[in-house]
């Protein structure tokens, strides 16, 4: 495993992480029995995987909960990254009053007392300027403790701008792959400023895999896709295959990990072959 340490945050970040959107999600993905989910941890940890990307809303809590107990004699080795503003009951807000409630339920679901960062869930634009009131409130829990670094997590280069230029995060966590790459003008930018970069959706929530075809039926999460999203992925990734090969999932990956801003990718690892 290779490492990387960004400046502000100074701890060696596995360039392979782990997105823990899938672990012990039954509702929006496959089945995955806890003790299932439980021994993926473990195997990560022992891969050498240091940060872990998971959410209040990931499975309803499951997926702190299941990173709780799994990782809990590894705490001081891993870097442990969850969310705000999507809560573990599917409601969606964030009010500055309900931030350090919503960190509290999450320090109790992942059985510690501190996060290593804590990441505005997709907020509204006008949260994205440093002057919103809830990064005072950041700081505060960062000043208690409480969590030791902040961030968000957004889409588009138009959000990055503003969270480059008008606010001032450890963390950025970005929707970055080969078939979304308008992100990546700021990626320099974000690497002089010492920032832990973290690319979500490596893998375009798994077309990148190049293992669906146009047989595949879609169930959980993924039911949202139309016809249209499906014909056009499709053709998509025959033609990157045409580039790459047919070893698509590492060329995807390697993509991504070859810009020197990147910090780490986190695919979404739903059992022991995939993590492999
Ligand atoms: N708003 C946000 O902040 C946000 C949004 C989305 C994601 N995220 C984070 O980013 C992580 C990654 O995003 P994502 O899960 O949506 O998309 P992704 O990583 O692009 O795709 C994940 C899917 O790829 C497939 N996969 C992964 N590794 C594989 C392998 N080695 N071989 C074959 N198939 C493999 C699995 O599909 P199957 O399930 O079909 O096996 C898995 O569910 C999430 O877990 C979450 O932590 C954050």
């Amino acid at each position: 495993m290779k490492y990387n340490t960004p400046k502000r945050i100074g701890f060696a970040i596995s360039e392979i992480s782990f997105g823990a959107w899938q672990l012990g999600n039954d509702i929006d993905f496959d089945k995955m029995s806890e003790n299932d989910a439980a021994a993926l941890v473990e195997s990560a940890v022992k891969a050498g995987i240091t940060l872990y990307d998971t959410a209040p809303n990931y499975g309803h809590g499951n997926s702190e909960r299941i990173l709780g107990k799994a990782l809990k004699s590894y705490r001081q080795k891993v870097f442990i990254s969850s969310k705000f503003g999507h809560d573990s009951e599917g409601g969606i807000g964030f009010e500055v009053d309900k931030l350090e409630t919503s960190v509290r339920n999450s320090l109790n679901r992942l059985e510690t007392d501190y996060l290593d960062s804590l990441i505005l869930h997709n907020p509204g634009r006008e949260m994205l300027f440093g002057t919103h009131p809830i990064y005072k409130e950041l700081k505060r829990l960062k000043s208690e403790g409480i969590i030791t670094h902040y961030g968000v997590s957004v889409d588009w280069p138009e959000e990055l701008e503003i969270v480059l230029h008008e606010n001032d995060v450890d963390v950025i966590e970005i929707l970055f792959n080969i078939v979304h790459q308008s992100p990546k003008k700021w990626f320099d930018e974000i690497g002089e400023k010492g920032i832990l970069l973290m690319t979500k959706v490596p893998l375009d929530s798994g077309w990148l895999t190049g293992k669906y075809t146009k047989e595949t039926v879609f169930k959980g999460i993924r039911s949202r896709w139309t016809e249209t999203d499906i014909k056009s992925r499709l053709e998509i990734v025959e033609r990157i295959k045409d580039i790459v090969g047919e070893d698509i999932i590492h060329a995807s990956l390697r993509f991504i990990l070859d810009y020197p801003a990147v910090t780490c990718v986190i695919p979404g690892i739903r059992n022991q072959s995939q993590l492999a």
